[in-house]
């Protein structure tokens, strides 16, 4: 097993309320109590009305707070229902998820996407910036343009890499129980990767995961790819039990 960071982040969308904190509370215990165990850091991205909550309950932090997307405008404005980076960022958010399939699909383009990148970037915050394809883009054999246009219109060589981590999420395969198959994963986010630093033109390795379907499972499949450097979880971060199960299986 390596001894690489590895990524646990999980990705609650539109879930929880104030009783789900005992969630929170057993995740950030397993984090303490394993802290020395592996080399991970675990992050929950949770809905905004929670993070404040959340972060003031929590005595003692072993794990990291997250966003799951905000408004592309700086300051205060007429954005009815609209939260921006800095408010997030005020509330306790590390870490704030951008550009996942969910929101695209309401109509996110990658130019949008960028100016919440820009945005976030300078409230400080960690993104982790989500691409991937859809079915019928697969079929097509289009992968790796599609990828390669979403990393392209969305990042600027100027932005910090190291405060982007990229997750690589096919559409098809979020929340179906369906993944991609071990050497084309692997494929995949090695061309993640090097795509990354043509565009940053670094010589530094940027972190890629995977999300879609993650579940205690299939994870040790995952386990087998060295160059993935974590997972985006969905569904089964909503359970303590089935993520802290995803990460114990993982170093198994
Ligand atoms: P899933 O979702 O794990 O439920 O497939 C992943 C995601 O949308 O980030």
């Amino acid at each position: 097993m390596t001894n690489k960071l590895k990524y646990f982040i999980g990705n609650w969308k539109m879930f929880g309320d104030f009783g789900s904190f005992k969630i929170v509370s057993k995740i950030n215990q397993y984090s303490y109590k394993h802290q020395k165990s592996n080399k991970k850091k675990i992050i929950l991205c949770v809905p905004n009305t929670l993070i404040h909550y959340f972060k003031k309950k929590l005595k003692s932090e072993f794990i990291s707070l997250g966003a799951q997307n905000c408004h592309h405008h700086d300051g205060y404005g007429a954005f009815t229902g609209s939260v921006n980076a800095s408010m997030l960022k005020k509330m306790g958010a590390k870490f704030i998820i951008l550009g996942h399939s969910e929101n695209r699909t309401e109509g996110e383009t990658n130019q949008l996407i960028k100016k919440k990148i820009i945005s976030a970037l300078n409230q400080k915050l960690n993104i982790i910036f989500c691409i991937g394809e859809t079915y019928t883009e697969k079929k097509e054999g289009k992968t790796f343009s599609i990828l390669k246009k979403q990393l392209k219109n969305s990042l600027e060589r100027k932005f910090k890499m190291n405060k982007i981590i990229f997750a690589y999420e096919p559409v098809w395969s979020i929340g179906t129980n369906k993944i991609p198959s071990i050497d084309e994963l692997r494929n995949t986010i090695k061309f993640i990767k090097s795509e990354c630093k043509k565009i940053f033109k670094t010589k530094k390795i940027p972190r890629v995961l995977y999300g879609g379907s993650v579940n205690r499972k299939n994870i040790q499949l995952f386990s087998t790819i060295y160059e993935i450097d974590g997972f985006l979880i969905g569904g089964a971060s909503q359970s303590s039990k089935k993520f802290i199960d995803i990460i114990k299986n993982y170093y198994k």
